[in-house]
């Protein structure tokens, strides 16, 4: 199955791409982590990166569409994948359909993620990540174990001016993605407020993958 999954910064993508490409056995592929993972690494990508991630803009598409093709390429997303965060504007649709189709292959579908500003607001706000393992918490919707460890942190971008643009972008220049995919019959909206198990459960039927 090759999916991607759409939504507003906060929206809950990371959290459900984890369990959906779980649940499916195929890669999850976000791009947003692999920038953090090059930002920390200090790497040439990470450099190019960083000063558009933390005014929370995209990060040019030349960058981004590269480094996506070159992870598609991999062996593990030869038969499906889950991407997470692209394509986040009509052009990298675009190149995500050329690439494709020069595999053979096609997207499945494009899970829309739908929430608020009000509660994306709140999620990202509240969200702190651990340094040691990766795992993203919420300090009231799934709190660590010790809110004050010095092994969490709150991503950079995550401080209110910056959510603030990232949510003007998300609107002005992903939400076209969702008429791009409707106009392909591709288009499958999730309520993305309530339980995250809930929100898992709409888009594994959605997906017609539900148990
Ligand atoms: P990216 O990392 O993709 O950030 P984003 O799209 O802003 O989304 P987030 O990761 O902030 O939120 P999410 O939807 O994953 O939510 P999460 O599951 O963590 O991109 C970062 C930057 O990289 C961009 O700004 C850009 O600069 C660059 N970039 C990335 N991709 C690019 C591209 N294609 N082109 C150009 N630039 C690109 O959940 C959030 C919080 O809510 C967590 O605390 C979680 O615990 C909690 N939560 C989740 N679900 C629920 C629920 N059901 N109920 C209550 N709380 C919940
Ligand atoms: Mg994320």
């Amino acid at each position: 199955m090759r999916l991607v999954l759409v939504g507003p910064p906060g929206a809950g993508k990371g959290t459900q791409a984890e369990i959906i490409a779980e649940r499916l056995g195929i890669p999850k592929i976000s791009t947003g982590d692999i920038f953090r993972a090059n930002v920390s690494g200090g790497t040439p990508l990470g450099l190019k990166a960083k000063e558009y991630m933390d005014a929370g803009d995209l990060v040019p598409d030349e960058v981004t569409n590269e480094m996506v093709a070159d992870r598609l390429a991999q062996d593990d997303a030869a038969d499906g994948f889950l991407l997470d965060g692209y394509p986040r504007n009509t052009e990298q649709a675009k190149v995500l359909d050329g690439i494709l189709k020069a595999a053979g292959a096609e997207l499945d579908l494009a899970l829309e993620l739908v929430a608020s500003d009000d509660e994306v607001v709140r999620r990202l706000s509240g969200r702190r990540v651990s340094k040691s393992t990766g795992k993203v918490y919420h300090l009231e919707f799934d709190p660590p174990a010790d809110p004050d460890s010095d092994d969490l942190y709150q991503r950079s971008d995550d401080r209110p001016e910056t959510i603030k643009n990232r949510l003007k972008v998300y609107a002005e220049q992903t939400a076209p993605l969702v008429g791009y995919y409707e106009a392909q019959g591709k288009l499958v909206e999730i309520d993305a407020i309530g339980e995250v198990d809930e929100v898992t459960a709409r888009a594994l039927t959605a997906i017609g993958a539900a148990e």
